[in-house]
């Protein structure tokens, strides 16, 4: 299999992105969300590429030394494949290159898959907002992961990665 390679997300690459919005979420951003998130402040998107073809992608908002991670998606096809896990290594270290020390995220208190994920990376649920997901009605389990910025948290990224 091609490696993943993970680059910084463009505006040629919105279609593609949305693509993957539309057959992952019940509820997807449009084209002209995904480009406004693009153009707003303080964001950092990645795409995952393999092969040359766009496989997933990622999303985190900076709020001074906390990350908020607002979107993550793998194509379909690629799901397993370990895209997730490496736009989340990729994005969690380059964060705390920049001084983030702390990342946040909401998830779907049904989606187990992402919560397996975001458990693998150190991130502990820490309350849960009711009925916060409208299409679905669904709950929303906060998570946290604290102190990315250690040596201990980079070597638990090369661990994860490494497996
Ligand atoms: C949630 C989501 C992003 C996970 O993406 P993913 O690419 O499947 O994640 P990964 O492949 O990195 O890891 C998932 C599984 O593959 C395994 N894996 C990781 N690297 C691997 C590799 N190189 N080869 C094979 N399997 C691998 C992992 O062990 C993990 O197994 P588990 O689910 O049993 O824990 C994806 O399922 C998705 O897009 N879902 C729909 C959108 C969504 O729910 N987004 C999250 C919103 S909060």
């Amino acid at each position: 299999m091609d490696p993943i390679v993970v680059a910084e997300l463009f505006r040629v690459d919105l279609d593609a992105i949305h693509a993957i919005e539309t057959a992952q979420f019940d509820d997807p951003w449009s084209l002209r969300v995904l480009r406004d998130e693009l153009d707003a402040p303080n964001r950092r998107y990645t795409k995952a590429t393999r092969g040359g073809e766009i496989v997933g992608y990622l999303g985190v908002m900076l709020v001074d030394a906390e990350a908020h991670v607002n979107t993550i998606a793998t194509t379909p096809a690629a799901e397993g494949t370990g895209v997730a896990t490496a736009l989340l290594a990729d994005a969690i270290r380059a964060l705390a290159a920049t001084g983030v020390r702390d990342v946040t995220l909401e998830v779907a208190s049904r989606n187990l898959r992402a919560q397996r994920l975001y458990s693998r990376f150190g991130f502990a649920p820490v309350g849960v907002r009711r009925g916060y997901y409208p299409h679905s009605g669904d709950d929303a389990v906060v998570m946290w992961v604290r102190d990315v910025h250690t040596p201990s948290y980079a070597a638990k990224l090369a661990s994860i990665e490494a497996a």
